[in-house]
């Protein structure tokens, strides 16, 4: 690869002499991206070859005008000690032609079946997880959700043949990979620590389960499991490991961000509770008057503002990159193929230069047409352009389900409301919400 060129004229944090930015960047990303966007304004310099833009306009040029002219794969690849070990078959991992093969062969999964079929199992999955809680005791609302949404997941991502000890099985290589994103020390995969432990048996469990689901490829069925059955009859035909990288980065791409979406909703609830009542009453009516399904979403449009007001102050996804593959233009300077250019939803969903009473949880910025009418680069909960979210709708009905489940039957009181934080991981975590249910 050639040298690539300094970024000249860019405004920016100067940082320490060696380490650069660093140390700002991992001791409070958050604060750090927020304060570069504010001092700086639409184009910052983080480093020798790192740019982050904050302008709405901008962020739309790179990841919808010229997505074609940046790549994930290096980004991902050096974000792999952070996965575990990353799994490189994966459309998610991949760039250019691959890339558009392996995203249309994943797509036909991604329609209205898997959308049903999310909306009839939240119901079966949520009635559990409510079942076991009794009113008046402390719950981990992050740790309880978290059991149910992997079981909505793995279901939807392998079929009905899928059991809880299957679950249970997924939960072992899915846990250990969280733990490594938000571990401060980061050992090569051959260091036999255990958690690389842990992962590599996950790993090998993975394989074996995926062998005894896809034994007989032509028995795999498409209303039972679409997703597993748009894979394997799928052109080309996914060798074994494109099959389990493809499964693995799905189960992950969906769960913990689903898992952190519902309990951040949850939590601006619990702060808000004439805002929660209305939730309460458009649920109840909504599950009285409709089975389980898309039409029962329909009668959900107060609780869908509610969580698009959630993604929006605490988007899950709080920061993307991409590598420059050619000289582009933004806001007047040049940058260089070759650049790291980040976005950030957790910046651009509170920019203050563009958002009314930025910092207010108000889900009614959504039921008129003023937030619609935003730039696209204002809010990307689930990116934009060719490679934003497959599984965006499906999420949506998933939260909005849960959440309408959840709030219909309990009133949910946080324990300590000072004491959660973000935490950003590969996902934006809420941490320390214990909550007591209580009757309405
Ligand atoms: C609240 C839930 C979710 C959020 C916030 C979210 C967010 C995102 C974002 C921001 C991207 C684009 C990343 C980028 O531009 O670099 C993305 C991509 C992706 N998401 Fe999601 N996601 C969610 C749920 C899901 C679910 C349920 C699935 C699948 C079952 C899924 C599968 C994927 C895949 C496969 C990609 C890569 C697309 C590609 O490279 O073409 N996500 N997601």
């Amino acid at each position: 690869m050639t040298a690539v060129e300094p970024l000249i004229g860019i405004p920016g944090p100067a940082g320490d002499t060696y380490l650069g930015n660093l140390h700002a960047f991992s001791s409070d990303p958050l604060g750090f991206l927020t304060s570069c966007a504010r001092e700086y304004g639409d184009v910052v310099r983080l480093g020798d070859h790192n740019v982050l833009l904050t302008g709405p306009e901008l962020v739309e040029r790179m990841l919808v005008d010229r997505g074609g002219d940046f790549n994930k794969k290096g980004v991902e690849d050096s974000g792999r000690a952070a996965r575990g070990r990353g799994f490189p078959t994966a459309m998610m991992n991949s760039d250019g032609a691959e890339w558009k093969m392996k995203r249309r062969r994943m797509q036909p999964a991604f329609g209205r079946t898997l959308a049903v079929k999310a909306a009839e199992l939240v119901d079966a999955q949520g009635e559990r997880m409510l079942a076991s809680w009794k009113l008046g005791e402390q719950r981990d609302l992050h740790g309880d959700v978290s059991v149910l949404v992997l079981r909505l997941v793995t279901q939807l991502m392998f079929g009905d043949e899928f059991t809880d000890r299957d679950a249970a099985l997924v939960s072992r290589l899915v846990r250990p990979i969280m733990e490594l994103s938000t571990s401060p020390l980061l050992l090569p995969d051959w260091v036999p620590t255990p958690r690389h432990i842990r992962l590599k048996r996950g790993l090998r469990d993975m394989d074996r389960l995926l062998r005894r689901l896809t034994s007989d490829p032509a028995a795999v069925d498409a209303e039972r499991a679409p997703v597993l059955h748009a894979l394997v009859t799928g052109t080309p035909t996914p060798s074994p490991q494109e099959l389990r990288d493809e499964l693995a980065t799905l189960v992950l791409s969906a769960f913990e961000t689903s898992n952190d979406a519902v309990v951040w909703t949850s939590v601006l609830l619990a702060r808000h509770p004439d805002i929660a009542e209305r939730v309460r009453d458009e649920a109840r009516a909504a599950f009285s008057a409709a089975p389980p399904g898309l039409s029962r979403m329909e009668r959900l449009p107060y609780t869908g503002a509610v969580v698009r007001e959630s993604l929006r102050l605490y988007s899950p996804a709080w920061m993307t990159s991409r590598d420059s593959t050619a000289d582009l233009r933004f806001g007047g300077f040049t940058v260089p193929a070759g650049t790291t250019v980040t976005v950030s939803q957790w910046v651009n969903h509170r920019d203050p230069r563009h958002w009314d009473r930025a910092e207010e949880f108000d889900p009614g910025r959504w039921l008129d047409d003023s937030a619609r009418k935003m730039p696209r680069g204002s809010y990307f909960p689930f990116g934009l352009g060719a490679r934003a979210c497959i599984g965006a709708s499906l999420a949506t009905t998933e939260i909005v389900h849960i959440v309408a489940d959840v709030w219909r039957r309990h009133r949910l009181e946080l324990v300590d409301p000072r004491g959660i934080t973000p935490r950003p991981a590969l996902a934006l975590q809420p941490m320390g919400v214990k909550v007591v249910p209580r009757a309405w």
